[in-house]
């Protein structure tokens, strides 16, 4: 289980005074209300009897709990919806419950209205133990119920607010754009629609608005933004579901920093929001430095243990493996008393991460200064054992682990075992946010042997790099970057192409021929004619980013009605069987799944 939410849930918001059938809310009665009449309502979060007639009630809605004293015999179980009048009182010194907000006072209850009776619920709203994740989903809107998912949600809706502060402050106009659409470029597997008009033919619902965005900067809007739903069809992990939300924006006539900027004003405003404080200024560093520095496009800039060059500590050093091309270390602060079953595990898991091998040297006290304690330190001389020390800034104490081999794939393995020995847990603060930037145009190749791109075709090359893009592509240098938050990638963007030349060189070296491009992206290149201003952009993703904020590992626990692993929805029953009618008006028919019987369930 993750750390409760590092925030207290918000009250409610400014304005949100009771109305209705009550009068106060259940969270809000302190010591200075005593005396004052009263109508709460909520569900009966727990009962405990006082002698024949006379029972304890906590009753809670959404701003917390407070205790109800209710005298006469009442059938009030735990989830009864009720609405209680009475007097609030202040509870004898030795009474006071520390542990809520209301526990100094209580209701005297004068009238006890039962609104809704309930059923006994699958799982105790308030149990501090969680109760399985498939029993939570099935009944969501219990498992909603519950304190941290209150708070989640809460945490979530400010985010929305204040970033949609942020942007209308910038002059961002909100602009809805069509979920029955067509084919997007981001390259995941999409959702079709069926069209019942036109049978056999599908509308696909958007990965991103991307294309939407780029035709209203060729409309003029200038600046674009949408808390915009999209949808892909990818295999599920923490922080991917079928259906997300991003803050998604575009603005004409600007240059990457502008971008930045842009973005950045609103996921600090966000931040300041949720926390209370002043966020670390976003940084910056291209992806070329971020592999070099933490091995991956996504480093979480919260710990240490950067990667570090061996190459001048070792050089000509008669340790065969470290005649390799590169020899790159990290430093594990204080862990120099792992055993040696953690240290072969170690090695065990960096060759399963690629490395040929893995070498661990403990950082030892030895007549008055440092040595290496290692099984290849006796082929490491004292200057170069005092070489890799200085190097990677060890102390006494201190556990270094090398690879030695080409430089990019040792990186990526320390990069992974630098996570696996010293990422804190998501909610550990500070937010160091980073701008990873001046991604490559494109990432390796496909089976065709043609370049893949690595945002999507409509990214700007690097102007220094754009002579290279047929004779060397996999070196050009893009206009793009992403927005890195403690390790999790939030974002992507670019400036895009709004010139038609390098539209065309771009396509041809991605192997999408004219026609491809025509029917792919056709009235998107045709708009491009009608006068594009030069424009980029950005897409954070809002359910990543809120999970953060409230410290959950999955981003199912910010989203009110998620799907599980496997693609469904275990409240709804969905996705579903069609009746056969429906089938028909679709101009549908259902093929035998492979590997069940026919005839079968
Ligand atoms: P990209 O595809 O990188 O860029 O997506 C941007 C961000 O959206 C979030 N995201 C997801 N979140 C949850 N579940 C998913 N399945 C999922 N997929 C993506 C991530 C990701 O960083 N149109 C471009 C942006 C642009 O160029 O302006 C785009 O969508 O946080």
């Amino acid at each position: 289980m993750t750390a409760p939410p590092p925030f207290p849930p918000a009250g409610r918001p400014e304005g949100g005074r009771p109305r209705g059938l009550r009068t106060a809310y259940c969270g809000e009665l302190r010591a200075g209300d005593a005396g004052r009449e009263v109508s709460v309502c909520g569900w009966v979060a727990r009962r405990r009897e006082h002698g024949e007639h006379l029972a304890f009630l906590d009753l809670r809605d959404h701003t917390g709990v407070v205790q109800c004293v209710v005298d006469g015999a009442h059938d009030l179980r735990s989830e009864y919806v009720v609405r209680i009048t009475g007097t609030v009182r202040s509870r004898p010194v030795d009474k006071t419950n520390e542990s809520i907000a209301t526990g100094e006072v209580e209701i005297g209850a004068q009238s006890v209205e039962v609104l809704s009776t309930a059923e006994p619920p699958p799982f105790g709203v308030d149990a501090r133990g969680e109760a399985d994740e498939s029993v939570r989903l099935r009944y969501r809107y219990v498992d909603l119920r519950r304190d941290r998912m209150q708070a989640n949600l809460r945490i979530r809706a400010r985010v929305n607010a204040a970033i949609r502060r942020s942007m209308d402050r910038q002059g961002f106009a909100e602009i809805e754009t069509p979920l029955l659409w067509t084919p997007t470029p981001e390259g995941a597997r999409e959702f079709a629609i069926p069209s019942r008009l036109q049978p056999g033919s599908f509308y696909v619902l958007p990965q991103s608005p991307q294309i939407a965005k780029q035709l209203l900067m060729v409309s003029g809007f200038d600046r674009y933004y949408q808390i915009a739903r999209c949808m892909r069809d990818e295999d599920l992990r923490a922080d991917r579901q079928f259906e997300f939300t991003q803050l998604d924006l575009e603005a004409s006539f600007v240059t990457q920093q502008d971008v930045w900027e842009m973005v950045a004003d609103s996921v600090l405003e966000a931040t300041r929001e949720v926390t209370g404080e002043e966020p670390p200024a976003v940084v910056q560093m291209t992806w070329e430095e971020a592999l070099e520095r933490y091995g991956t496009d996504k480093p979480d800039l919260r710990f240490g243990m950067e990667i570090v060059s061996l190459d001048e500590a070792v050089r000509g050093s008669e340790f065969k493996a470290f005649a390799a091309p590169a020899v790159r270390a990290i430093r594990v602060p204080g862990q120099g008393s792992l055993g040696r079953g953690r240290l072969d595990a170690l090695t065990e898991r960096a060759r399963l991460l690629g490395a040929a091998g893995l070498v661990w040297l403990r950082v030892v006290a030895a007549g008055g200064g440092l040595a290496l304690e290692s099984p290849v330190a006796k082929f490491l001389s004292a200057g170069e054992q005092a070489a890799i020390v200085s190097a990677t800034g060890a102390g006494e104490g201190d556990l270094l682990l090398a690879v030695a081999g080409e430089a990019a794939p040792s990186c990526r393995v320390l990069g992974q075992l630098r996570l696996e020995l010293g990422q804190p847990p998501v909610s550990e603060r500070p937010y160091r946010f980073v701008w990873v930037t001046d991604f490559p145009l494109f990432e390796g190749l496909d089976a065709d042997g043609n370049p893949v791109a690595a945002h999507h075709p409509f990214t700007m090359p690097h102007p220094e790099d754009l002579d290279r893009l047929e004779s060397d592509p996999l070196s050009v240098r893009s206009q793009s970057y992403d927005l890195v938050l403690n390790g999790w990638e939030l974002g992507s963007g670019s400036i895009r192409i709004h010139r038609a030349d390098i539209q065309r060189r771009v396509f041809s070296v991605l192997g999408i021929s004219e026609e491809e491009a025509e029917s792919r992206f056709g009235f998107l290149l045709g708009a491009f004619r009608y006068g594009a201003p030069p424009h980029g952009g950005f897409a954070y993703g809002i359910d990543r980013f809120v999970a953060i904020l409230a410290g959950e590992e999955n981003i199912r626990e910010v989203i009110a009605f998620p799907k599980t692993q496997s693609g469904a929805d275990l409240m709804a029953s969905s996705p579903r069987p069609l009746p056969a009618r429906q089938l028909a008006e679709l101009g549908i028919s259902i093929l035998e799944p492979p590997g069940r019987a026919p005839g079968g369930g």
